[in-house]
Formats: structure tokens, sequence, C-alpha cells
């Protein structure tokens, strides 16, 4: 077997066929592009709070939650300084309640780094961006290209969509070759309109077509219920602040084992304590 054959080569691609995927998405974004609120903002917490909501959450979902979010959030400090309580309380509803927790400490570990009386401010270099609680490559070159319209590509479950159906590239390229191929046909300085045209050409072109492309991560029916499971607990928490595990247990309808499991793994995202039998928030 070849390397390309097993998809982990770049595929070489033609002048040509760079060009005329570049006019097909920017023609179809033209005609259909969204208008959505993080793309009127070039503030990188903004964006990163955008990004960090859209990960597992449905733009559809994430619009109103992203105006309330700045709302009450507006800056780094505002979200830094906030009582873990009120950040899970505000998120509450897009699911993956670690996503905030990591937002939060991200905003704590950039404003602790400021320099004194100066407004924390996000950095601007992706070597800098990865060190932050939780920004993963995607996230972290996402921020770079929509805040900053700096010159890299930004590789997700929709751009990855996109590229492999348009350019009938193998189904199993890795990462590094897929993310080879973006930067390929990556406009030069036009950064941060190709990838929304890209995200909205993978949302509007391709669905409802057969493109044979299964969703990256599948979720196990038993995950899937120890995640509501999880959410479930966190919600009681929030309500009543603190609870013994026998009551967690009873009100989750749980065995004690299973319950205190429950609560190991909230307490690996850092979103509850535990202290004895005594279960509280963060
Ligand atoms: N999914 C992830 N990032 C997105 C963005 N900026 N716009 C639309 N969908 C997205």
């Amino acid at each position: 077997m070849t390397t390309a054959s097993r998809g982990e080569a770049a595929p070489r691609l033609h002048p040509a066929t760079v060009a005329a995927l570049r006019r097909r998405v920017f023609a179809w974004y033209e005609r259909h592009g969204r208008d959505l609120p993080w793309r009127r903002t070039t503030d990188p917490y903004a964006v990163l709070v955008s990004e960090v909501m859209l990960q597992q959450t449905q733009v559809s979902r994430v619009v109103p939650r992203f105006a309330r979010w700045i709302a009450r959030y507006p800056t780094l400090e505002a979200l830094a300084g906030a009582p873990l309580g009120d950040v899970l309380a505000e998120w509450s509803g897009l699911g993956y309640n670690n996503r905030a927790e990591r937002l939060r400490r991200t905003a704590q570990v950039v404003v602790a780094a400021a320099p004194g009386g100066r407004p924390a401010e996000l950095p601007a270099t992706l070597p800098e961006l990865r060190r932050l609680p939780g920004l993963g490559p995607y996230t972290a070159r996402a921020v770079l290209v929509f805040a900053h319209n700096a010159d890299l590509a930004a590789v997700d479950a929709n751009v990855r969509r996109v590229l492999t159906h348009e350019l009938e590239l193998p189904h199993d390229l890795s990462p590094a070759a897929l993310q080879a191929v973006a930067d390929r046909v990556l406009p030069a300085g036009r950064s941060r309109d190709w990838h929304n045209a890209l995200m909205d050409y993978g949302a509007g072109a391709l669905t409802g077509r057969a493109t044979g492309i299964r969703a990256l991560r599948r979720q196990t029916p038993f995950e899937g219920s120890r995640r509501w499971h999880r959410s479930r607990a966190l919600r009681l928490l929030l309500d009543q602040g603190g609870m013994d595990l026998d009551g967690l247990a009873a009100a989750l309808g749980l065995r004690a084992e299973a319950a205190a499991e429950i609560v190991a793994v909230l307490e690996k995202d850092r979103l509850v304590r535990r202290r004895g039998s005594r279960v509280t928030l963060a």
C-alpha cells in the first residue's frame, strides 16, 4: 500500500483546482453568507467565546446565548472575576459545562499576566494561545483568523467536510495532511472571509447532499447517559449550593457508587469539590 492510499501524504493540488474551489466557495458566500453576531466583532475575547460555544453546540442555539454572555461578561476581567456558580448558570443549556470552567480559567490566566492597570488581552501568537487552558489547535487558530485575519488555516469538522468533499480527498486523510491542504487553498489576506465562507458553504451547500461523511466523534449511549447525569447533578448543585452524596444519589435516582463516579468526573473537570460525603460547587 502506498502512503497516499492510506491518506497520510498531503495530496498535490493543481492551481486551477484551487482557483475553482475559491471561486465556488466565495460565490456561494456572496449570495448566502450568514450574518452571525460573532462576525460583527474582531474582539479576540468575543471570538474566543463564540468558538468555544460553537465547539459542541449548534449555531442556532449559540446565537442568542453569545449575545447574552457578552452582555454579562463583556471583558476578560469581568469573566475572570465572576463566581463559578454564576458562570455555570449562564452556560446552562449549552452542554459540556467544563467548557465554561476552562473559558473562565483562561480569562483568569490572561488577566493575571496583564501588566498592572492595563486591560487584559489575549495573546496574538499561536504558541501563546495554545498554552491557555483548553485552546486546541483549531480554537487557537480560529481566534487568530477571526480576530486578526491572520494568514492561517483553521480546520474543524466543517472545514474538513468541505475540503474532503469538494476536492474529493480520501476520507481518512490524516489531520496533518488535511492541514497542509487547508494551508494550500487559503487565499492570502482574506483569511477571515475565507473561513466564514467555508463554514457557510459547509452548513448550506453541503447539508442535505449525500456527503458520505459521518460525524467525526460518536458518543456511546453509555457516555450519553453519564453526561446526562452529570448535567443533572450540576444543575442540582447550582440550585442548592451543596449536597451530601447520599442526597445527590437519591435525587439522581442512582446508587451511591454510581453518584460518586459522576461526582469524580465533575471534580476532575474542576466544576465541583468533594470533602468526605459533602459535594459543593468548586
Ligand atoms: N463553527 C465554528 N466556528 C464557526 C463560525 N465562526 N461560524 C459558523 N460556524 C462555526
